[in-house]
């Protein structure tokens, strides 16, 4: 029997939670949530239905630093589900570190900590034997680090190439298929919750940068950080370039690229009929390998469909273990 803990309670803390509530009790506990607030733990296992939504009104709701819950707990993972910080990587960091020196096996969604700390934290993991999995970093739902542990085992990935931001992606489809002004699409991304209120990381292509650094570190053996990326974001197109390459049969898609050791995300040309270029808000990941060729996985980058992610990193785990 394992015992986990989720740190973040929001869109895809509770959402885990529920799914969590599926497995068998002989299995899987989860004993313990933590938001911002405090955290709600028992050793025995939170009851299937007994979490509310507002983690605060649960009868054993502690309001103290959700830190205790990590350093007090003898859970086997810990699921850190924390807002991306990508200046300090915090809280995620710290609830990562704390939770590998406490033996605990990690799954994350949070960047934050993988774009400032990667090789600390493998390494730390690594030397304790155990698993740092963060298969919802990068691509929401989309099996990038889980096939990459399996199939290109022995194969060499030679380059990345993506659409890895679905809010611009969105906006940049609604430039070519409508003609909108980005201004104009990005209005309607905020409207419809694709966009943040201050969509500057988006737009910026600094998101997809963040995801391009875990993409090299993890995959190519890099060692590389944000600011080793020459980022270039979609602020500047206008809608008459996006027309101009309707009309060759292309459109301009945000791509970030790792290609012979250099990191780069700018918008480029690409062809309709190219794998690569889906709309809206579908990510798309190209891997170039030596013995496969070259592979293109489309998928939703964000959202419910991230959970699937969330739920494989922790199956593999349990499995490794020996609990599965
Ligand atoms: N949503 C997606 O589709 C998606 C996809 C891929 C990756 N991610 C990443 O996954 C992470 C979680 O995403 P989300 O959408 O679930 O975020 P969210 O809805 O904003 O939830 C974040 C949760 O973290 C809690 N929190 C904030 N500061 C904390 C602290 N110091 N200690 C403990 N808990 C703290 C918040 O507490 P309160 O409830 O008290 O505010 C909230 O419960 C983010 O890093 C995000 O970038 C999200």
């Amino acid at each position: 029997l394992k015992r986990l803990i989720i740190v973040g309670y929001g869109f895809l803390g509770k959402r885990l939670a529920r799914v969590l509530e599926k497995y068998g009790r002989e299995e899987l506990l989860l004993a313990g949530v933590a938001n911002s607030r405090g955290y709600v733990y028992s050793d025995q296992g939170l009851r299937p239905g007994e979490l509310e939504d507002d983690l605060s009104r649960h009868a054993k709701f502690r309001e103290k630093p959700p830190i205790e819950m990590v350093e007090n707990s003898d859970a086997d993972i810990a699921v850190v589900l924390t807002p991306t910080n990508i200046r300090t990587g915090e809280p995620g960091v710290t609830y990562i570190r704390t939770a590998l020196a406490r033996g605990m096996d990690v799954v994350t969604a949070d960047k934050g900590p993988l774009v400032i700390a990667f090789k600390e934290l493998v390494s730390e993991a690594e030397s304790r034997r155990l698993y740092l999995c963060y298969e919802a970093t990068v691509g929401g739902g989309i099996p990038i680090f889980s096939l990459a542990r399996q199939y290109f085992r022995r194969d060499k990935i030679l380059s990345i190439r993506g659409i890895l931001n679905g809010t611009t992606n969105y906006i940049l489809s609604r430039m070519h298929f409508e003609g909108l002004p980005l201004d104009l699409a990005l209005v309607e991304a905020q409207r419809l919750g694709l966009a943040e209120r201050d969509p500057t990381l988006d737009l910026e292509g600094i998101d997809t940068a963040c995801k391009i650094v875990i993409l090299a570190n993890a995959l190519m053996g890099m060692d590389k950080r944000l600011s080793d990326v020459k980022v270039a974001g979609i602020t500047r197109i206008t809608s008459e370039a996006m027309m101009a390459a309707k009309e060759m049969g292309m459109t301009i898609k945000l791509i970030g690229r790792i290609e012979e050791g250099e990191l780069t995300v700018a918008p480029r040309l690409v062809k309709l009929n190219h794998p690569l270029c889906v709309h809206g808000t579908l990510n798309a990941i190209q891997f170039r390998a030596s013995l496969m060729g070259e592979l293109t996985l489309i998928g939703e980058g964000a959202g419910a469909s991230t959970l699937a992610s969330l739920v494989s990193d922790i199956d593999w785990i349990l499995r490794m273990r020996g609990g599965l």
